[in-house]
């Protein structure tokens, strides 16, 4: 089978490797890829984002299965405009990853259905929110109603904070449309837990759950980026709390979907915070996410494709998806200054050995050359039987990797392993 694999990232350069693994691929498209997907698969120069010349695409060249990795071709109904040219797809359609495309969508359909989540409120102007404010609860969790490239959420400290994030998102156009609304929420306390999914849109499969790593700095200091790395399985996530995830949020919030005539069809991330009440969701992903993808999929065992494909044909419920007893590390390495500003270009060099754990997330050809184009240029997973295993042998193989200017953190994992320990 011939497919093509929409994005850029690590996250695709992971889903990638394990398609590859497949006896019914024969190639793989990445639009647009990387210099580092382009060792796995023919990297063509369409933006994620170019619906019609990826429809185009697929066509042209006889394309017979398409996987949509990112949650901005999801929420513009990329897959349904595949769908409509008969190519079928791994994501959900537009009415459906409006389930992260809009919070207040989301917080509705949770409010509606009894799922737990964050108290909340939601605004669309801007007079009404800082009034709002003058008598909120302190901290409190400022959202962006749309996709703001992991930036929309502000936790203010203090009301003067909290003011100034409706501000910047309400009156000043900081995310553009996606802050024209926002929620306001209660701020929730608890470790936090990923949890991506399979779902077809009436069953939904969990996957290994995993544990990201946002902020920038050692120690959960710093800024907050995409995420500088994570490991499976999340300690937190006891098969007490994975029952109770089931029951109170997984099935409710697939059953919702379908009830809305929106049936989510794909991978389901939730991302959730084990409080002192339970299990409640902080957020909805309509997709794979970065860089949990990086420790999930190398611990699937069997077939990725093939899964993929009974999630499409509604048939997931037929389906065995199983994953290994071990644990998987991954480290991020960014390029220094990252998320802020950061220089390009520097030349990356990977010792053959250390090839197969690494994903690409920011990185171009240049002749012979593989140089840094990102600030999260790439990541590296290590699989072993146990965590701590997984993450010393994951900073190994960081140590064998070059590129002027690297950073990452040295605590992946830190936290986790003195859950562990408890
Ligand atoms: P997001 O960009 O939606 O992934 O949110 C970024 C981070 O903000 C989450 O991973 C949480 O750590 C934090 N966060 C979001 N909502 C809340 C909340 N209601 N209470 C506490 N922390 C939150
Ligand atoms: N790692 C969080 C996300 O993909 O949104």
């Amino acid at each position: 089978m011939k497919i093509i694999v929409v994005g850029s990232g690590g996250r695709e350069h992971a889903i990638i490797k394990k398609l590859k693994e497949s006896p019914k691929v024969s190639e793989i498209f990445a639009l647009p890829g990387n210099g580092g997907i382009a060792a796995d698969a023919t990297c063509v120069d369409i933006s994620a984002m170019d619906i019609p010349a990826i429809v185009r695409f697929a066509k042209d060249n006889a394309i017979d299965y398409a996987v949509v990795a990112p949650d901005d071709p999801l929420v513009a109904g990329c897959v349904d405009a595949l769908e409509a040219e008969g190519i079928p797809c791994f994501g959900p359609r537009a009415n459906a990853a409006i389930i992260e495309g809009s919070k207040v969508f989301a917080k509705n359909l949770m409010k509606q259905y009894g799922i737990p989540t964050a108290r909340y409120e939601t605004f669309d102007d801007a007079e009404a929110a800082l009034k709002y404010l003058e008598t909120a609860p302190i901290p409190t969790v400022i959202k962006a109603d749309g996709l703001a490239l992991g930036k929309g959420v502000i936790i203010a400290a203090t009301r003067e904070e909290a003011k100034q994030a409706v501000i910047s998102m309400m009156r000043e156009g900081q995310f553009g449309k996606s802050g024209e609304r926002v929620v306001i929420e209660e701020f929730l306390t608890g470790p936090e837990v990923s949890v991506l999914s399979f779902t077809d849109g009436q069953t939904v499969v969990p996957m290994v759950s995993s544990m990201d790593h946002k902020r920038a700095g050692d120690g959960d200091t710093g800024l907050n980026t995409g995420g500088m790395g994570t490991i499976a399985p999340n300690p937190y996530y006891t098969e007490k709390v994975a029952a109770r995830c089931m029951e109170e949020i997984f099935l409710p919030t697939i059953r919702a979907m379908a009830k809305e005539g929106r049936p989510f069809k794909g991978c389901l991330y939730f991302g959730l915070m084990i409080t002192p009440d339970g299990p409640k969701v902080i957020e909805y992903n309509c997709r794979f996410g970065d860089p949990e993808t990086q420790v999930v999929l190398p611990l699937l065992e069997g077939d990725l494709l093939e899964i993929m494909q009974a999630v499409t044909e509604e048939r997931l419920a037929e389906t065995t998806v199983r994953f290994s007893e071990g644990a998987a590390a991954c480290v991020i390495m960014a390029s220094e200054g990252y998320p802020v500003a950061y220089e390009k270009g520097y030349e990356i060099t990977i010792p053959n050995e250390a090839l197969p754990h690494v994903y690409v997330a920011g990185a171009k050809r240049q002749g012979d050359k593989l140089v840094t184009s990102g600030g999260r240029v790439l990541g590296v997973t290590a699989v072993a039987e146990n965590l701590p295993q997984a993450l010393k042998q994951a900073y190994v193989l960081v140590d064998t990797i070059h590129f002027d200017h690297a950073f990452y953190r040295r605590d992946i994992g830190a936290r986790a392993l003195k859950a562990v320990e408890k």
